[in-house]
């Protein structure tokens, strides 16, 4: 859109006390991707240039996904001394020179680039200061932004504020814009005289018009900016979430058949013409290609899908599964790490894992690929137009050539070679009146008791 440079900093130094947890805050997940991760891919999308995070003391792991999810530098602030301090931590990156500074939280994560996109345009037609409000009917703990016309004066804390300042019911996002020429100079005139005695962001917006600069407000959906601090406010922005892929895999060509039943992560992949039955879960890594249908109750993680194939019902799909172009994988099978090529079939009952199937194809009801032995996983390579037969064993590492038969209930510990019939297996035997001997005596020895 412009080519302005743009700096991203992203606040993730918060304790989160009120989760009640363990993990970092920012760390929990919002489909299936951590919350800072959200904010960091956003600013991203909306072209940031470069993306800083501050994180806490002790916090290791959220500078490692934070890394991982684009940012590319860490800032730590040692002492919780207000959102202004949080974002003086990266004085470096500000100082470098930048034209657009935008500060987002790591516990915000519906915000999207397109609204960013809103906030640089401000920054670009001049203003110094931009902030993101919403107006809601429930702004207890929000900061209220206090406007004249237009004009942004201030932003009041909740704490701060007056009882006529707490019925104005436009609030605060958190998120804010600041010219990258005048954000230091803003920053470092922010103070720490108030009813928390920390250094508040937001005084920014009293700083710049006192000096004859100008702040406006950019506004937008309240459902945007919902920031999570409790498990509940993680399950409202978890329905959010949902709502908007769904949403958008419908507008993108895709059927969902019941889209409330139907879960995605961040990073799902459907392609136009995938039908989604109901009573689906999309783990994280999943892509799907056109034509393909998911039937109802499967769970796919890590899996690629390939044209027109089909999954399910209940089918569970993990990290590594491949079934190829209009691939049949049929209910209770589980795949992980096997590639199935183009039209094979895997209809029933079956695990597949650390294989390769080859075209065309056919694994029995019941087929169980041995992969490990408690200590190291082994490969079982399954040629083209192969059949196993139902209730088979194959013991990895273990080769099925192409054309080859596997006999129902075999154990394959040696590798088959093509077109040939492997059973290994007890062979049957016939004791020919056996059963009609047995019921004789054992009527017998009852008549007698
Ligand atoms: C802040 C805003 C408020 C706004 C609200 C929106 C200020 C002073 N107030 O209030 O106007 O309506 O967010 O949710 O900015 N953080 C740090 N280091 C710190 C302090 C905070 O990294 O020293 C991070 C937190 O992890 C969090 C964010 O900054 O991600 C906001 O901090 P928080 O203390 O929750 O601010 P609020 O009181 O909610
Ligand atoms: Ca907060």
């Amino acid at each position: 859109m412009t080519d302005r440079t743009f700096l991203a900093i992203v606040l993730a130094a918060g304790e989160g006390t009120r989760m009640r947890s363990r993990l970092p805050k920012v760390l929990h997940e919002v489909g299936g991707r951590p919350m800072v991760a959200h904010a960091i891919a956003a600013a991203r999308a909306a072209g940031a240039t470069r993306v800083a995070a501050v994180v806490g003391p002790n916090a290791d792991a959220v500078a490692t996904v934070a890394t991982k999810a684009g940012a590319d530098e860490i800032f730590v602030q040692a002492d919780r001394l207000g959102t202004a301090h949080a974002v003086l931590q990266a004085r470096a990156a500000i100082a470098a020179g930048v034209d657009d500074v935008i500060v987002l939280y790591g516990d915000t994560p519906l915000v999207t680039p397109e609204t960013i996109g809103e906030v640089r345009a401000k920054l670009a037609a001049g203003a110094a200061v931009v902030v993101l409000g919403f107006e809601t009917e429930t702004p207890t703990g929000y900061g209220r932004l206090l406007t004249e016309g237009d004009r942004l004066v201030a932003i009041r804390e909740e704490k701060d504020a007056t009882d006529a300042e707490r019925r104005v019911r436009l609030c605060n996002s958190g998120i804010m814009g600041l010219s990258g020429a005048a954000a230091l100079s803003l920053l470092e005139g922010i103070g720490n005289a108030n009813a928390k005695g920390e250094y508040y962001l937001t005084d920014a917006v009293e700083i710049a018009t006192a000096r004859g600069l100008s702040a406006v407000a950019v506004t937008g959906a309240e459902e945007e900016f919902l920031g999570v601090n409790d498990r509940r406010q993680l399950a409202t922005c978890e329905a959010v979430f949902q709502a908007r892929r769904r949403a958008a895999a419908l507008a993108a060509g895709v059927t969902l058949v019941a889209p409330d039943t139907v879960f995605f992560s961040a990073d799902t992949e459907l392609a136009a013409d995938v039908v989604v039955e109901p009573n689906v879960v999309f783990g994280p890594g999943v892509k799907v290609a056109s034509g393909a249908r998911i039937r109802a109750f499967s769970h796919l993680e890590g899996a690629t899908i390939g044209e027109g194939a089909t999954i399910g019902p209940f089918a569970r799909l993990r990290p590594g599964a491949e079934p190829g172009p209009n691939v049949h994988v049929g209910n209770f099978v589980e795949i992980k790490n096997g590639k199935v090529a183009e039209g094979a079939k895997v209809n029933h009952l079956t695990y597949i894992g650390d294989a390769t199937i080859g075209p065309k194809a056919n694994i029995g009801a019941g087929t169980i690929t041995c992969n490990y032995d408690g200590f190291g996983k082994y490969l079982t390579e399954i040629g083209a137009n192969a059949f196993v037969g139902s209730n088979s064993s194959l013991v990895a590492p273990v080769k099925i050539g192409d054309g080859a038969y596997v006999g129902s209930g075999s154990v394959v510990t040696k590798d088959v070679p093509a077109d040939s019939l492997a059973v290994a297996r007890g062979r049957q035997t016939m004791i020919e009146g056996w059963a009609k001997a047995f019921r004789a005596r054992m009527t017998k020895a009852r008549e007698k008791k």
